[in-house]
């Protein structure tokens, strides 16, 4: 990478957030398993990384967008030398290829989202790229890079909807009422696919509402 680039992009305020270059994070990659872990931001992705390190010796590196105003709060008490953070969007297809490729993870947790409901009907579009095409992206690129990765994906009880009977099981219909509650069965159906025709381990959860201190200020219910 040229000097320029270096002392541009990968400037001052990028090296103070400690988010690493998919190269420099190459340089980190030792003989201990890789997890990558996307929304580590968030409440899910930020405390799967808490139990990670208490519980495994694995090397965890959290995707993250990169944002002028950092919203690290979540992990800020986080200081272990096997978590680091990798530049990482989901709406980016080349971004996802390339941290796949490059650190060959064994496991790959998918909490990132766009997982406000009420945000889906103004922003459909981008909802949908971020819950579910990012997830076609991952894995083909897991298909193609890292074959026996085991995937895990955030599935939602959105799905469910207008519910027919509780508590909802899996043979409950397909009910959503959201853009939200739409793009999860999708990426749900997409990870099926892949498991199915390439043989991958590859799974989706149904998450119902649960939340913690760490959740965002914007949801309804929030401890
Ligand atoms: N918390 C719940 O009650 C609940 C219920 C059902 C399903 N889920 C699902 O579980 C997962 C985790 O939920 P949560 O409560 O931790 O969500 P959260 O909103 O706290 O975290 C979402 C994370 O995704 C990141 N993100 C959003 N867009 C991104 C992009 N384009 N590229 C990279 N990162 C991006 C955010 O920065 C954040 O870190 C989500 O998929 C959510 O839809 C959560």
């Amino acid at each position: 990478m040229t000097k320029n680039l270096k002392e541009t992009y990968y400037g001052k305020k990028i090296d103070n957030a400690n988010i690493l270059s998919v190269d420099s994070a190459i340089k980190k990659l030792n003989e201990a398993p890789v997890v990558i872990i996307t929304g580590v931001t968030g409440q899910d992705g930020s405390l799967m990384v808490d139990y990670l390190l208490k519980n495994t010796s694995y090397q965890i590196f959290g995707g993250v967008r990169r944002l002028s105003v950092f919203n690290h709060k979540n992990i800020n008490h986080i200081n272990d030398k096997r978590f680091s953070l990798v530049n990482f969007d989901l709406t980016d297809s080349h971004t996802i290829s390339r941290v796949i490729e490059k650190l060959k993870p064994s496991y790959f947790i998918n909490f990132a989202a766009q997982s406000f409901v009420g945000s889906s009907w103004d922003f459909p579009r981008q909802t949908f790229e971020t819950n579910c095409l990012s997830v076609l992206d991952i894995l083909e690129s897991i298909r193609l890079y890292a074959n026996s990765c085991r995937v895990y994906q955030a599935g939602s009880s959105e799905e469910f909807g207008n519910v027919s009977y509780t508590p909802q099981d899996e043979n409950h219909p397909l009910k959503p009422r959201s853009p939200y509650g739409a793009s999860k069965p999708s990426a749900r159906q997409l990870i099926k696919v892949y498991r199915d025709s390439y043989n991958m381990y590859a799974v989706q959860g149904w998450l119902f509402n649960h939340e913690g201190i760490r959740r965002g200020e914007e949801f309804v219910s929030r401890k």
